[in-house]
Formats: C-alpha cells, sequence, structure tokens
C-alpha cells in the first residue's frame, strides 16, 4: 500500500496492530502497567526444627529442607547475598511434648525463638515473618484449642474455642514479637485473633514495631497435604472445614477480609493462590488501602514440579506464568517455595 492508500482505507483499523508494543523485551515488560515481579516481593518460607544440626529432605517439596538453627547461617547467607529481603518461618518441634493448648510454641527452647533470635543478629536487614499456629505444637494439630461441646452436624470438623484459641494465638505472637519477629502471621484462622494479637502486641509495647499480616482469605485445599508431611501437622482426627473456608465461598472470603482490616491487620492475605486469583482481585478492591499477599501453597509448588517432570511444560516457565498471574491479580507480596529459584532467574535474560 502506498502512504495515500492506507491512510484513505476504512478496512485497515489502525487499532487492530497489537504486535508492535510487544517486539522488545523491555516493551513487552511495559505492558504490565509497572506491577513487575522483583525480588523483594518474594518471602521464603523455611521449616525449622528442633534438632540444631538437622538438614532433612522433604521428599514432597523439592529442594526444600527442615533446618536445624546451626545450619541457616550457611543455608541463609548466600541467599541474602543474591537479595533475599524476607522470610517466613515455620516451627517444627518432633522432640517436644505436644499438648491441647500447643505448649511448646512459645517456650523459650523452641526452634522458630532460637531462630528469631538468631537471625536478627546473624542479618539485622532480612524481614523476619513468623507464621504463627497452634498444629505444629498442638497434640490433636488442629490449629486452635477445642472446645468441648460436641458438634453433632461436624461430619469430621470439631468445634473450636474461639476465645480461648485466639487469646491463645495473641500470646504466641506476642512472644514471637519479643524474640525479634517484624511480622507475625496468624495462619489458624480463629474468629477474633487479629484483633487479640494487635491488642497484645499494644500492651507489651510492641505493635509499632511488629507488623501483622493476617491470613484472612484460607481456603479448606487440597492443596496443603506437602506441607502437613513438612511439619507434621496432620490432625489425629477430623478436618478443617469448620476454619478454614470452602472453595465456593467467595462472599465469606471477602467479609473476612474487610474483618480483619478493621481488627488491625497490616496486611492481608489470600492461600493458596492460583485457584484463588478472584480472591486476590477482591482483597484488592475490599482492602484497597493494605497490601496484600498471596501463598502459593506447598500442593502448587509440588504440582509445577510435577508437571515440569512429565514434560508438561517448562518449570521456569510455568513457575514465572503462576507468580505474573497473582501480581497482575493484584498481589504485591508473595510467599512462594520458589523464591530461591526466582533470586537467580530475575537475574537471567528473559
Ligand atoms: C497451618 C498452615 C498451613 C499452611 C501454612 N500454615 C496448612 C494447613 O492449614 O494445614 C500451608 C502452607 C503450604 O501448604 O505451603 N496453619
Ligand atoms: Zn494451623
Amino acid at each position: 500500500h502506498s502512504v495515500d492508500e492506507i491512510f484513505r482505507a476504512p478496512s485497515l483499523a489502525v487499532s487492530s496492530v497489537l504486535h508492535g508494543g510487544i517486539h522488545h523485551p523491555l516493551l513487552r515488560s511495559y505492558q504490565s502497567s509497572g506491577r513487575n515481579l522483583v525480588k523483594s516481593m518474594f518471602i521464603y518460607p523455611i521449616f525449622i526444627t528442633d534438632d540444631p544440626d538437622a538438614e532433612q529432605v522433604i521428599s514432597s517439596l523439592p529442594g526444600q529442607k527442615r533446618w536445624g538453627v546451626n545450619k541457616l547461617e550457611g543455608f541463609l547467607g548466600p541467599l541474602v547475598k543474591k537479595g533475599l529481603k524476607g522470610v517466613i518461618l515455620f516451627g517444627v518441634p518432633m522432640k517436644m511434648e505436644k499438648d491441647e493448648r500447643g505448649t511448646p510454641a512459645d517456650d523459650p527452647s523452641t526452634p522458630v525463638i532460637q531462630a528469631l533470635k538468631l537471625l536478627s543478629r546473624l542479618f539485622p536487614q532480612l524481614l523476619l515473618a513468623i507464621d504463627v499456629c497452634l498444629c505444629e505444637y498442638t497434640s490433636t494439630g488442629h490449629c486452635g484449642i477445642l472446645s468441648h461441646h460436641p458438634n453433632p452436624a461436624h461430619s469430621g470438623a470439631p468445634t473450636l474455642d474461639a476465645e480461648k484459641s485466639a487469646q491463645r494465638i495473641a500470646e504466641v505472637a506476642v512472644a514471637y514479637a519479643k524474640a525479634g519477629a517484624h511480622v507475625v502471621a496468624p495462619s489458624d484462622m480463629m474468629d477474633g485473633r487479629i484483633r487479640a494479637i494487635k491488642l497484645g502486641l499494644m500492651h507489651a509495647g510492641l505493635a509499632n514495631r511488629c507488623a501483622l499480616m493476617a491470613y484472612s482469605a484460607k481456603f479448606a485445599s487440597g492443596l496443603y497435604g506437602p506441607f502437613r508431611e513438612a511439619a507434621g501437622t496432620g490432625t489425629s482426627f477430623g478436618n478443617r472445614r469448620c476454619y478454614q473456608f470452602p472453595p465456593t465461598a467467595r462472599q465469606l472470603a471477602r467479609r473476612a477480609l474487610r474483618r480483619d482490616a478493621e481488627e488491625g491487620a497490616d496486611f492481608v492475605m489470600v492461600k493458596p493462590g492460583l485457584p484463588y486469583l478472584d480472591i486476590i482481585s477482591d482483597a484488592t478492591q475490599v482492602c484497597p488501602d493494605l497490601p496484600v499477599a498471596v501463598y502459593q501453597v506447598s500442593g502448587e509448588f509440588a504440582m509445577i514440579h510435577a508437571g515440569a517432570e512429565k514434560g508438561i511444560y517448562g518449570l521456569k516457565e510455568m513457575a514465572f506464568e503462576t507468580v505474573e498471574s497473582m501480581v497482575r491479580a493484584g498481589a504485591s507480596i508473595i510467599l512462594s517455595y520458589f523464591t530461591p529459584d526466582f533470586l537467580d532467574w530475575l537475574d537471567e535474560e528473559r
């Protein structure tokens, strides 16, 4: 076509040509409205056990291990050098005596308290978040303290004593804040725990030194299996459906997000990630003034690995696509077992 012809031809709509905007890597990055993946978005989940010299392979989670406190410097040092900015710790006591109220959770010798003290000294710049829950520490394996009222309609799920559980969880959260946690992240899902923790932090004079990241929209998912193996948190009976949300519960998730923001959460989280992108997007609307985090959980990580092993896709390619979908949906903080990989991948040409 001559220039003249092109200007006159009504059939040639200029808006139909989109490829011009994506023919160069930098141009492609412009298409994400400034929401590009960066290393500082990642928080790395780490399992810490009570054998100080442990380095135990977790067969369900490729490349992940349970670490003893003595191994943390050697393990995390190189990652911090590569740009690791945040971790979230999970305690996995193997030898401690568990009971109904999760007593070992805030025992001064519990592995996460030891780890918090050590890591604040070793890596003062590293953001130390800690998962707050009782399931690693209760004899029942449940996330709160059970109520002694039977629940005849339970079909496996017990009833929890919400008030006792929230009080106990607040007590544990305050102990972690005292040990050096920059962020406490309650994953138990008990009603009222955000308010209880915030008040606990205020009473302890720590509210301005410890952020509260609420696992607000946490669904009862089939994707927690590898984690439960890693952390030894399989329940001795029943399931968690009376406190984690049904996968269909979009409106309940919105109520939880709003409630947790009102109760004093500094960040809200959606979990799992990939099957719940709509909930991430809802979170940005329901809590427009709070950063939104997403947890790409153990089963998502294992599933991506398994598919890559089967040759269905490339590991790196699918790790990027899934995490970028979460960022597109509105997440600005990503908890992921792929964190060490991304510290390498984000330095590579793509
Ligand atoms: C327990 C907890 C779970 C996860 C984080 N904290 C699992 C559960 O609810 O059983 C899931 C993390 C993962 O699967 O990676 N409070
Ligand atoms: Zn739990």
